[in-house]
C-alpha cells in the first residue's frame, strides 16, 4: 500500500498544495501554510460498487415549515431569522476576547427558560467547568438548565449526545479546540476542523437539535479560520465590536433559513451583553454637532434603519504623498469620493491629509453612506459645521451626480423618530412620490450642489448633469 503523502494546507482558505510556500496562493495569506498528513483515500472508481436509485422529487411538493425556537433575546432571533432552527448548524466567528462565550452562554440560558426545555449542552473545550460557572456567576445565570462538560474528544462527545433524550441546542466553544482520533493531524488545523465540524452537524441533524459552533478568526497563528466550516452550517454570524468601545454588533453573513445582513446590537457591561434595542440614539450619543467635519448618515443594516455619524478631518500634509486612514469605510470608495470632488467640484485636497471615522465602532459598507462621507470631508475642508439636525444619505456616481438608494422611508423615518429636522437626499425621479416625512427634504441632484449649499465657492459641474 503506498504511504500517504504529506500535503501542505492553508490554514486560512483550506487550499492544499503539494509542497510548502511562505504565501497562499489562493487565499494571499502569508505563513498559514501547515504539512498536514494526507487523511483521504483515492476514490475508487464508478465501476467499484453499483449505486442505488434516487427518489426524484417535483419542485412543488409539501414540506413543513423549519421548526424554530425564539430564545426572546430579540437582537440575536431577528438575526438568526427567528429563532433556532431544529437539526441546525450555526457558526459565530470573531476575534478572541469579544464575547462570544458570554453571549451563547446567554442564549443557551434564555432557551432554558422555557418550561420543559429540555435544556442546553455546552462543551467548553478552552475553559474549565469552574471557570464557564464562574462566568454565569458574574451573568447570574447559575440556575439556568444547561450542562456542562470540558471536553475536546468529539468521539466522546457524540457518544454522549447520542444518548436517549438529545438537548435542544449544543454549544462547542470552540471548535478550534475538537479533535476526531483517527486523524493524525493537530486539533485547529483544517482537517481536524472540518472533520470534527462534520461529524457534530451530522448528529444534529440526526438527532434534531440545533449546533452553535463557536469558532475563533485570527490573522496569524496556528489555528484554522473558520471560514473553511462556512459552507458545512446553515448560519453563519459574526461577532464584532472595537477594542475600547462597548458596542457589540452580530452580523448575520450568511443565512439559510433566514435574511443575510440582519445585525444585532448589544453592549457589554460588567452583567454581561444587554441586548440596544435603539442603536441610532447610542451610536448619536456623544455627538457634538457643532464641530466641522461631522454628519449623520441615515443608513440601513438589513432590515433595520440605523443613524450614525460620520467624521472627516482634514489637515494641510507636508509636501509628498498625503495620507488617507479610514476607520469603519472603505478606503477605496474614500479615494472615490474625494476625486470626484476635486475633479467635478474643482477641489483641491492633494494637498491635505484625510482621516475618516465612523464612530462608535461600526463598520459601515453601504454605498449609500456616499453623499455623507462628502459632506463630512466639505464640512471639515471648509471648517463649517454642517446645519444641525440634518442627515445625509445618498450614492455618488463618478460624474458627481447623487444616485437613488433604497428603503428612503425608512431612513427618514429613523431620522424624525430621533428629532432630526432635515435631510439630504438623492433626487426621486420622476416615477417616484415624494416620501410623506415630517423632515424638510432637500434633494441633491450633483455634489456641486451640496458644495453650494456648505457654502463654498460655486464649482464647475464637469459635465454630468
Ligand atoms: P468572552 O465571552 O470570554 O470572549 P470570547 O469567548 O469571544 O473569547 O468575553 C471576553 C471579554 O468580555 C472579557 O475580556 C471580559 C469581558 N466581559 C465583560 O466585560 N462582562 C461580562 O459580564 C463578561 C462575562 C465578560
Ligand atoms: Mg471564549
Amino acid at each position: 500500500m503506498a504511504k500517504a503523502a504529506a500535503r501542505y494546507v492553508c490554514q486560512s482558505c483550506g487550499a492544499s498544495f503539494p509542497r510548502w510556500s511562505g504565501r497562499c496562493d489562493s487565499c494571499g495569506e502569508w505563513n498559514t501554510i501547515v504539512e498536514e498528513a494526507a487523511a483521504e483515500t483515492a476514490p475508487k472508481g464508478l465501476s467499484a460498487g453499483r449505486g442505488r436509485k434516487i427518489d426524484l422529487q417535483p419542485l412543488a411538493g409539501e414540506s413543513a415549515p423549519a421548526l424554530r425556537r425564539g430564545s426572546g433575546i430579540a437582537e440575536f432571533d431577528r438575526v438568526v431569522g427567528g429563532g433556532l432552527v431544529k437539526g441546525s448548524a450555526l457558526l459565530i466567528g470573531g476575534d478572541p476576547g469579544i464575547g462570544k462565550s458570554t453571549l451563547v452562554l446567554q442564549v443557551a440560558a434564555a432557551l432554558g427558560r422555557f418550561a420543559g426545555a429540555p435544556g442546553t449542552v455546552y462543551i467548553s473545550g478552552e475553559e474549565a467547568i469552574e471557570q464557564v460557572r464562574l462566568r454565569a456567576g458574574r451573568l447570574g445565570l447559575l440556575q439556568a438548565p444547561i450542562s456542562l462538560a470540558a471536553a475536546t474528544s468529539i468521539r466522546d462527545i457524540a457518544a454522549t449526545l447520542d444518548g436517549a433524550s438529545p438537548p435542544e441546542l449544543v454549544i462547542i466553544d470552540s471548535i478550534q479546540t475538537m479533535y476526531l482520533d483517527n486523524l493524525d493531524s493537530a486539533p485547529g488545523t483544517v482537517a481536524q476542523v472540518r472533520a470534527s465540524a462534520a461529524e457534530l452537524i451530522r448528529l444534529a441533524k440526526r438527532r434534531g437539535f440545533s449546533l452553535l459552533l463557536v469558532g475563533h478568526v485570527t490573522k496569524e497563528g496556528m489555528i484554522a479560520g473558520p471560514r473553511v466550516l462556512e459552507h458545512m452550517v446553515d448560519t453563519v454570524l459574526y461577532f464584532e465590536g472595537e477594542r475600547g468601545h462597548q458596542f457589540r454588533i452580530l452580523r448575520a453573513v450568511k443565512n439559510r433559513f433566514g435574511p443575510a445582513n440582519e445585525i444585532g446590537v448589544f453592549e457589554m457591561t460588567d452583567a454581561g451583553l444587554i441586548e440596544v434595542p435603539n442603536p441610532s440614539a447610542l451610536f448619536l450619543a456623544d455627538r457634538h454637532s457643532e464641530v466641522s467635519g461631522a454628519t449623520v448618515f441615515a443608513g440601513m443594516e438589513g432590515s433595520r434603519p440605523l443613524l450614525v455619524e460620520i467624521q472627516a478631518l482634514l489637515a494641510p500634509a507636508p509636501p509628498g504623498s498625503p495620507r488617507r486612514a479610514v476607520v469603519g469605510w472603505d478606503s477605496g470608495r474614500l479615494a472615490m469620493v474625494l476625486a470626484v470632488l476635486e475633479a467635478r467640484c474643482g477641489l483641491a485636497l492633494g494637498a491635505y491629509d484625510v482621516y475618516l471615522n465612523v464612530a462608535g465602532g461600526l463598520r459601515v459598507g453601504e454605498p449609500a453612506a456616499d453623499l455623507a462621507v462628502a459632506a463630512a470631508l466639505l464640512s471639515s475642508r471648509l471648517a463649517r459645521p454642517m446645519p444641525a439636525g440634518t442627515v445625509v444619505f445618498g450614492e455618488i456616481g463618478l460624474g458627481g451626480e447623487v444616485r437613488p438608494v433604497s428603503q428612503i422611508d425608512q431612513r427618514l423615518k429613523e431620522a424624525e423618530k430621533l428629532g432630526f429636522t432635515d435631510a439630504l437626499i438623492p433626487p426621486l425621479g420622476g416615477r417616484r412620490k415624494t416620501p410623506a416625512s415630517g423632515l424638510n427634504l432637500a434633494s441633491i441632484a450633483h455634489l456641486s450642489e451640496l458644495v453650494a449649499r456648505l457654502g463654498g465657492r460655486g464649482a464647475p459641474r464637469g459635465g454630468a448633469d
